[in-house]
């Protein structure tokens, strides 16, 4: 018997560098996929790689409409909703806070907050149905940053967002702790995505620019996509049924310090 055998599983972003192998190792561990990102094609190339039964819409996770139309897709295809990782997101340029363009500010706050948002939104009522049913209810992981933890000079709008990500979900934990539904926020560092390896290429002296960035970490280095993967099929895995509400740093120690 394999991990998620039988369980859907809904990852916004699925496309990205978290989002993607995070579909790959849920396909691999017997999951039904419900796969969402801002981009048809993409979706559509991704969906044909996994070996597992998969439903897939694209669109802007910062419209309420696709989070309620990514669970209506759950229930239609697959009956029901067993984990929810909410991981689509973007970046900010690295200024400090009265740099920051207020129409960047409002678009980080709209997709990266809103988004998770809209999504429990409309996850939690299906999982706390089920639950009520006799069933399973379900477990939702948000992909949440460091910066949603402490503060990130020169991504205040970014940190906000993130800082937000953290109060929903630990609130949502405590609303929803006897209905069968766990909540929790992965918080990683940087780690080699496209967010942010699109960002070293354009500094002029990249191993410099790495090397900034890994400063603060204990580890001295960045995270590795798998290495933040694994710590979100821990989160979402039904045997790690106790914890909830919690922040998971993977961050090579920088919230240890
Ligand atoms: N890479 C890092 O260092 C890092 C660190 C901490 C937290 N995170 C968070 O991890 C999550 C995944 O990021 P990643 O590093 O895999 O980046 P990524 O850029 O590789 O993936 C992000 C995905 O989200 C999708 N997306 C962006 N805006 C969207 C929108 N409005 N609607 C729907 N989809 C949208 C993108 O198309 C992309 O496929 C994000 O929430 C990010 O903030 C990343």
């Amino acid at each position: 018997m394999k991990r998620f055998d039988g369980l859907t599983v809904l990852v916004t972003g699925a496309c990205g560098g978290f989002g993607s192998r995070a579909a790959a190792r849920f396909a691999a561990e017997g999951a039904r996929l419900v796969l969402s990102d801002i981009s048809p094609e993409p979706l559509e190339t991704l969906a044909a790689s996994l070996e597992a039964e998969t439903a897939t819409l694209a669109g802007d996770i910062a419209r309420e409409s696709l989070s309620e139309n990514l669970v209506k897709l759950a229930l239609e295809k697959f009956g029901r909703l067993d984990i929810a990782v909410n991981n689509a997101g973007i970046a900010q340029n690295f200024v400090k806070l009265p740099l920051i363009p207020s129409e960047e500010a409002r678009r980080i706050l709209e997709v990266d907050l809103l988004g998770v948002f809209y999504a429990m939104k409309h996850q939690l009522p299906v999982m706390e149905r089920q639950h009520r049913e006799g069933s399973r209810g379900g477990a939702i992981v948000n992909i949440a940053s460091v910066a949603g933890i402490a503060g990130a000079p020169r991504l205040a709008a970014y940190a906000a967002a993130k800082h937000g990500v953290v109060g929903l979900t630990r609130s949502a934990a405590a609303e929803y702790a006897t209905k069968g539904i766990r909540v929790n926020a992965v918080c990683p560092s940087f780690a080699r995505t496209a967010m942010v390896t699109g960002t070293l290429k354009l500094a002029p002296d990249n191993a410099a620019a790495e090397a900034d960035l890994t400063r603060g970490v204990p580890m001295k280095r960045l995270a590795e996509v798998e290495e933040i993967v694994e710590v979100i099929l821990f989160a979402a895995d039904p045997k790690n049924s106790f914890m909830t509400g919690q922040t998971l740093a993977a961050d090579g120690g920088i919230t240890a310090i």
